[in-house]
């Protein structure tokens, strides 16, 4: 059977600050989601929470882009706000950017990630929610997961994965996209993705001849860049991704690999900064120190004809122990430097910027230097 996951997710109110959610919105999403399961819109679901972020993971059988869905995620995040401007949770509704809802949630403000295939006789898949970053946060793991041989062992030693993988690479400045083979463009490709604040990996396929179909994606990305959206800043669009595994795909802990390395991603403070990208537990899932570090949980699920049977809180693990502690000595080296760059993002990706002020100001001031 073809199966679809959708996790789409919102911040429409933090707790406090932009901390975590509060427990009420959760419950008013599991009603909502509860009741679309009963009347059979949804095989099933899982609320769940990555810093102010609130995470609606379902399955269904409707297909990628469906405004039935899109339409229960944009109601649910609705009645969410609603609780939330009554409990007076900072920044209710920040990420539902108009009223004018007209069956697809792409550009209203969510993030979205959907995958539609063809459910394998076992299917795991990986939910991964980051706060406090941006969709270009995933390049790193994405490309390590399934270009390279030093974290994917399964790229050199299992034939069902040694032809590789097809990346979708889009220009999120230009609203355009390439898509590029990998190991033969590898090089090319790192050239693009390495710019991770304007190209991301949208989504990945297996190629031609490989033991999966090549036209179901094997993994994608949220994209949404919600300041370019708005034009002014509401908000980093912290990313979500949904990864399958084993089987003709890396296997479970090649996927989960890259997140070993606390790597550097934009966001953090007032989606301004630098800093490590922390893997935590379900539980640990709260930005705190300098509103971060940002941070990456993972639900692992099988899939049993659309039924989503976990969560599993993979990163609940004291294997990832020693991830977080360097993580905390990089947040604090990180955090030394204050105002300088590279902890605080260059001019042009900061979101919050004084400095057309700051220049007005000191326009009459600035003298000719010859
Ligand atoms: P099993 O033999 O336990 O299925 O593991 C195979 C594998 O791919 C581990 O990474
Ligand atoms: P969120 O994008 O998670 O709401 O965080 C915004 C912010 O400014 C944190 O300092
Ligand atoms: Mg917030
Ligand atoms: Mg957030």
């Amino acid at each position: 059977m073809k199966a679809t996951v959708s996790l789409i997710k919102a911040d429409v109110g933090g707790y406090p600050g932009h901390s975590s959610v509060h427990p009420a919105l959760l419950e008013t999403a599991r009603k909502k989601l509860e009741n679309a399961k009963k009347q059979k819109l949804l095989i099933d679901f899982h609320v769940l929470a990555a810093g102010d972020d609130l995470q609606l993971l379902m399955s269904h059988s409707k297909g990628e882009n469906s405004s039935e869905i899109h339409s229960l995620a944009w109601d649910t995040f609705k009645a969410a706000t609603e609780v939330a401007k009554e409990l007076k949770l900072y920044g209710a509704g920040q990420d539902l950017l108009s009223d004018a809802f007209s069956g697809n949630i792409r550009g209203m403000g969510p993030g979205i990630a959907e995958l539609e295939f063809t459910e394998r006789k076992a299917e795991p898949l990986v939910a991964f929610m980051m706060d406090k970053t941006e969709p270009g946060a995933f390049n790193l793991p994405m490309y390590r997961i399934f270009a390279d041989p030093f974290n994917t062992a399964g790229l050199v030693i299992d034939p069902s994965l040694h032809s590789g993988f097809r990346f979708e690479v889009w220009d999120i400045m230009e609203h355009r996209r390439v898509f590029m083979n990998a190991p033969e463009e590898t090089y090319d490709m790192l050239a693009l993705i390495g710019a991770k604040s304007r190209y991301v990996i949208k989504r990945v396929f297996p190629k031609e001849g490989q033991k999966l179909p090549s036209n179901e994606p094997v993994a994608v990305v949220s994209t949404e860049k919600l300041y370019q959206i708005a034009g002014e800043y509401v908000g980093k669009d912290d990313p979500v991704a949904i990864v399958r595994a084993q089987s003709g795909l890396p296997a479970l802990g090649e996927v989960l690999e890259p997140f070993a390395l606390p790597y550097l991603v934009s966001g953090w403070m007032r989606g301004s900064h630098n800093g490590p990208l922390m893997p935590v537990s379900f539980r640990d899932a709260r930005c705190t120190r300098f509103d971060g570090p940002p941070r990456c949980v993972a639900a692992g699920f099988q899939l049993s004809n659309g039924r989503l049977i976990g969560p599993v809180d993979l990163f609940d693990d004291p294997a990832y122990d020693e991830t977080r502690r360097k993580a905390q000595e990089i947040a604090e080296y990180m955090r030394r430097h204050g105002p300088f760059e590279p902890h605080r993002l260059p001019l042009e990706d900061m979101e919050y910027t004084t400095l057309p002020k700051v220049m007005e100001k000191l326009k009459s001031r600035f003298e000719k230097v010859e």
